[in-house]
């Protein structure tokens, strides 16, 4: 029923198309059967020292490499924690932390459109009697090496500064920011859970100190993720157990959870390129195909250029974003609105308003981002849909 050479779609027959690969993945199935055979049959606690014990450290290991090799670090330097959120606020707060203790500064550095698991990570500091320091970004989402340059102070210990941001998609130019932060002698922490198996990251060539990365985003279970930390950095962990992982994250690991980790790390590795080309090539056909299906103005918030593949951050000036979702929902397709991890909140995104957009224009924007399993026909079928609403939603709207 479409005619995806035409470009045009042809009638409005209901689907079910997930458009919001950001906010969550569905689990691959053979990674569904990675978790369950750990949970049914190698349910040892790998800290054990008998033959079962055995079996699951040799899963936990087996995960670590698989997961390490995706940034190219050492295994024995990767640290699973239970998501990107909870690694994010242990290298901040344990690295802030340990430089403070170690007199070698009390300064953090971030930008305004980070994640909230890093923008809250900095309040708490600040509470804790740290300084602080909020970069501005570019209209197009990207913070300035110079911005960086010029707030960095002899007492700067830490620089943290996103991979790719997870409503508009821009990827920062972390070559250039690392070396800004090492010229002051500053750690540097990237949360690199948006990026991390659909782009290159390689931490023997960026020397970066710190990555952040989580599982759901990639295909794998949620309430499982890891934290790179490069060799001789220090953190003070909060936490206090039994000493897993080093004494770094203690507290007995979740193994299935890890286990299907280290399965979808291991596909993203085989499928990156591909995804890459697939999912970009989809992505600049379902903009051109919106564009078409909508009468009157569409506005991509953030730069296309240096933009992660499968995001796309668009504003229909007149539409209340809310009501477009709502209704889209209602015709089989999920976007996004803002970031839906802070789901339940009404303010505007503070990523848009940081890119200069006022309430109006940022709440008439929506997140659409790609993944694996979408097609031609889901995209056309999410164009029309889109193209549908929106007209409705202007026609309705005093504008
Ligand atoms: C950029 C970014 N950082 C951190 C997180 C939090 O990761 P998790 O959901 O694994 O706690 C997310 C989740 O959406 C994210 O997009």
């Amino acid at each position: 029923m479409f005619d995806l050479n035409n470009n045009k779609p042809q009638t409005g027959e209901k689907r079910s198309v997930y458009l919001d690969h950001s906010a969550t993945t569905p689990v691959d199935p053979s990674v569904a059967e990675v978790v369950k055979r750990t949970m049914l049959e190698q349910w040892g606690n790998p800290s054990s020292k008998y033959r079962i014990g055995n079996d699951a450290k040799i899963v936990l290991e087996r995960a670590r490499e698989q997961v390490a090799a995706l940034i190219n670090a050492k295994p024995e330097h990767m640290f699973f924690t239970s998501g990107g959120t909870e690694a994010d606020n242990l290298a901040i707060i344990g690295a802030m932390n340990a430089a403070r203790a170690a007199g070698r500064g009390d300064h953090f550095i971030t930008d305004a459109i980070e994640h909230s698991a890093v923008l809250k990570a900095a309040e708490a500091l600040e509470e804790d009697g740290f300084k602080v320091t909020i970069l501005p970004v570019t209209p197009d989402g990207f913070v300035d090496p110079d911005t960086l340059r010029n707030a960095m102070t002899d007492q700067t210990a830490l620089v943290s500064i996103m991979q790719v941001n997870n409503e508009i998609g821009t990827i920062q130019p972390l070559d250039q920011l690392v070396a800004v932060a090492r010229e002051r002698g500053a750690l540097f922490h990237t949360d690199a859970v948006q990026g991390f198996g659909k782009l290159p990251l390689d931490v023997q060539t960026l020397p970066v100190d710190l990555v952040s990365v989580s599982s759901h985003k990639i295909y794998g279970p949620k309430g499982v993720g890891a934290l790179y930390i490069r060799a001789g950095v220090e953190l003070s962990s909060r936490q206090f157990g039994g000493g897993q992982e080093k004494g770094v994250r203690t507290g007995t690991e979740n193994m299935p959870g890890i286990a299907g980790f280290g399965a979808a790390a291991l596909l993203c590795s085989e499928k990156m390129v591909d995804d890459a080309k697939r999912i970009g090539e989809l992505r600049d056909k379902f903009l051109a195909w919106i564009k078409a299906e909508v009468d009157g103005e569409v506005i991509v918030n953030g730069g296309l250029e240096n933009r992660i593949y499968l995001n796309l951050n668009l504003q229909f000036p007149g539409v209340e974003a809310d009501s477009l979702l709502l209704a889209l929902d209602l015709d089989g397709v999920a976007i996004s609105i803002g970031s839906a991890c802070s789901s339940g909140s009404t303010n505007p995104s503070h990523v848009l308003t940081a890119l200069g957009l006022n309430g109006e224009q940022a709440n008439a924007s929506i997140r659409v981002t790609l993944g694996r399993s979408n097609s031609a026909e889901d995209l056309l079928y999410s164009a029309q849909m889109i193209g549908k609403h929106v007209k409705r939603l202007r026609e309705m709207a005093v504008w």
